[in-house]
Formats: C-alpha cells, structure tokens, sequence
C-alpha cells in the first residue's frame, strides 16, 4: 500500500479525523444476537432446540456508521427513524451506551422498528429473524426527517447517506438534502442499495458492491473488462466525482472523472466476520475525505479499516491507533 498512502500520511490523516463533524441519515436498526447450544432436536418439528445461554445487541446500519465514525474521533449526528416498540427503547440504550446523540431519531407511531435477530448456537448461525417494514417513508414523515437532517447540516463538513433499502431513504429526501449539501459545499458520500440509485445525485461519491452496482445498471457481467464498463458506466450516469466499487476479498476499485480505474487489493490477514465491512468503508472514506484526503489516499484507507475490521467478530470498529499500527506494516 506504501505506494498509495505512506505511514506519515496516513498517521496525519488519521489524527486529522479527530473532531470532524459528519451528518449521518439512513435506516437504523438493531442487530440481536440470541447465543445457545443445541442437545437435541425438537420432538415438535425437525428442528434443532436451542438451549439459551444469553442475548447481545449492537447498532447496525446507520447506527453502525455511527459508531466507526465515532470510534475514529468525529462528531456525529445520526438521523433516521424508528418506532414505538420494544425495538425502539433497545435501539436509544444502545445508542446511550455508544454515546451518540439521539436527537435525531425520530419516533413514528405505527412504525416498525428494525430488529435482526440471529440465533447462533456453537459459533454457527441457526436462523435469522428480520422484524422490519420496507414500506417507503410516507411524504409527511420524509419531510420530518428532512427537516431534522437540515437543522444538523449547518453544523456538518460531511454528510453520509446510508440506503439499507428499510424506507428512510427516498427519492423525496434525497432530492431535498443532496442539492442542499451541494449548496453547503459539504462532501455527500452515499453507501448505496438499487432501487434509488438514479436519485443519488448530485453527491461526491458511491460506494455500492458488486451485486448492486449490477442490479442498478440491469447487467451480469463477470469478465474483469465487464466489471471496470459497469464502474464506469455507473460514474458516469450519477456524475459524482467518483465510485468506489467494493469488492469483498478482492479489495476495491476506484473509478474517478479521469485517469483509469485503480485496483485496491484487499488488506485483511484474517477474516472471521465480514458483517458491518460496509459500514467501515463508508464511514473511513468520508472522515478522510473530510479531514483532506484525496479519493484515492481515503478509499486506501477505508480499504484498511475495512480489512482490520473483518478479523474482529461481530459488527465491530477500528479504532484510530489500531488504523495507524495497520498502516505502518502494510508500508
Ligand atoms: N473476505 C474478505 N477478505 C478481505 N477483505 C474483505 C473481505 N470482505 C470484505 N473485505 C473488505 O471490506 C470491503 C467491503 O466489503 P464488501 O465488498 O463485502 O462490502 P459490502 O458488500 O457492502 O458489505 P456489507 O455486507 O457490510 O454491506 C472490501 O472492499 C474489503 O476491503
Ligand atoms: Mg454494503
């Protein structure tokens, strides 16, 4: 990595991020986690029974966005909604005991909060209960949350739109805060799903992964020729400065306005738990674009956060020490 981003560049960069001041907007959600063991199957069904042993929860979604950026030293505000459910007061513990602001989570009756819960009994992953809405955002609720992200943009150099695709993000919203963040000269980075894709303008840059950038442009392609057209392509229909194609395994490409699309190799030593590596892209990209990055040295080091974060288990952070230790042995 030593050829795009040096240790003393990434170190500076890094204590840059230190105080930067992000609007986050997006889908909201709880990840439970139910740990147990199994002994028998159900004389009910052919099923296993699990045995409980204890329950954990984290933020996930934008509140995960939350939390790395938080981790990393910014100031965050998190917009988005929830409901008045058992999921809702777990969603504002969780956001308490993280120490991010809740003053912009807003309550809808009627709303469902969302809630992943895995039941995992000997490391392994029985079954997953998602208790969501999809349903968009009526136009009253769209303009409540507009309103709320537009209070906290004065205060921001960045905003992050985090589409889960849960009914927060909508053409609506997105029309009135994207020209208005334009307006504000704010960077806008969008960690995207498809069926907005064509309303993410005009934003700074994109972050999707290779499914979805191949969902939002209707194409199967597999050849590595194929995939660079697809970044391209994508670039170019939305015109933001830039797409950063996330790549699992394989790393990232970045597509910029000029120059070729450059190849990021993936970082990571070990990978126990890819969950949330999304959530850490987006949320170090923009921090380093923030604090003075350019795409390339900010994508570079989204790649290593990304990297450190899926040798963690569960949906986890880096922190700014463990960022800078990483970027001087990838040197
Ligand atoms: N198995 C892996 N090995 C190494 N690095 C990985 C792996 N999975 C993810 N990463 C790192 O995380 C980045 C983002 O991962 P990915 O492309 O899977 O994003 P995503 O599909 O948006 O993830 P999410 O499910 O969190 O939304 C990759 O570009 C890479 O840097
Ligand atoms: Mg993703």
């Amino acid at each position: 990595m030593s050829a795009i981003l040096a240790a003393p560049r990434a170190k500076d960069l890094v204590r840059k991020m230190t105080g930067c001041r992000l609007l986050v907007v997006g889908d909201l959600m709880v990840d439970r986690f139910l740990w147990g063991s199994v002994h028998r199957i159900s004389p009910e069904a052919p099923v296993p029974v699990v045995h409980l042993n204890s329950e954990t929860s984290a933020l996930g979604g934008a509140g995960n966005v939350g939390r790395n950026l938080q981790a990393l030293g910014a100031t965050v505000a998190l917009v988005g909604v929830v409901g008045q459910d058992r999921g809702s007061e777990e969603l504002r513990r969780l956001l308490k005991e993280a120490e991010l602001d809740d003053r912009g989570v807003i309550e809808l009756p009627g709303r469902i909060t969302t809630v992943k819960s895995r039941v995992i009994a000997h490391q392994q992953q029985v079954v997953r209960i998602d208790r969501e809405s999809q349903e968009a955002l009526s136009n009253e609720s769209t303009q409540k949350v507009c309103d709320r992200a537009l209070e906290f943009l004065a205060g921001a150099q960045a905003v992050v739109i985090s589409d889960y695709d849960k009914g927060v993000v909508t053409p609506g919203l997105l029309g009135l805060l994207l020209p208005a963040s334009r307006k504000a000269r704010l960077i806008v980075a969008i960690d995207p799903k498809p069926p907005n894709y064509k309303y993410y303008t005009p934003a700074t840059v994109i972050t999707p992964n290779l499914q979805e950038a191949r969902t939002m442009l209707g194409s199967k392609s597999h050849t590595n020729q194929e995939i660079l057209e697809i970044g391209l392509k994508l670039r170019e229909t939305l015109q933001c400065e830039a797409v950063l194609l996330t790549r699992g395994e394989e790393g990232m490409i970045l597509f910029q306005k000029s120059g070729d699309p450059l190849r990021i190799p993936s970082y990571a030593r070990e990978v126990y738990d890819v969950t949330g590596a999304g959530d850490t892209v987006i949320s170090v990209l923009t921090l380093a674009l923030t604090a003075g990055a350019s795409l390339l040295e900010a994508s570079s080091l989204a790649n290593l956060a990304a990297g450190l974060v899926v040798g963690k288990l569960g949906t986890a952070v880096v922190t700014p020490e463990e960022l800078i230790v990483a970027s001087e042995r990838s040197g």
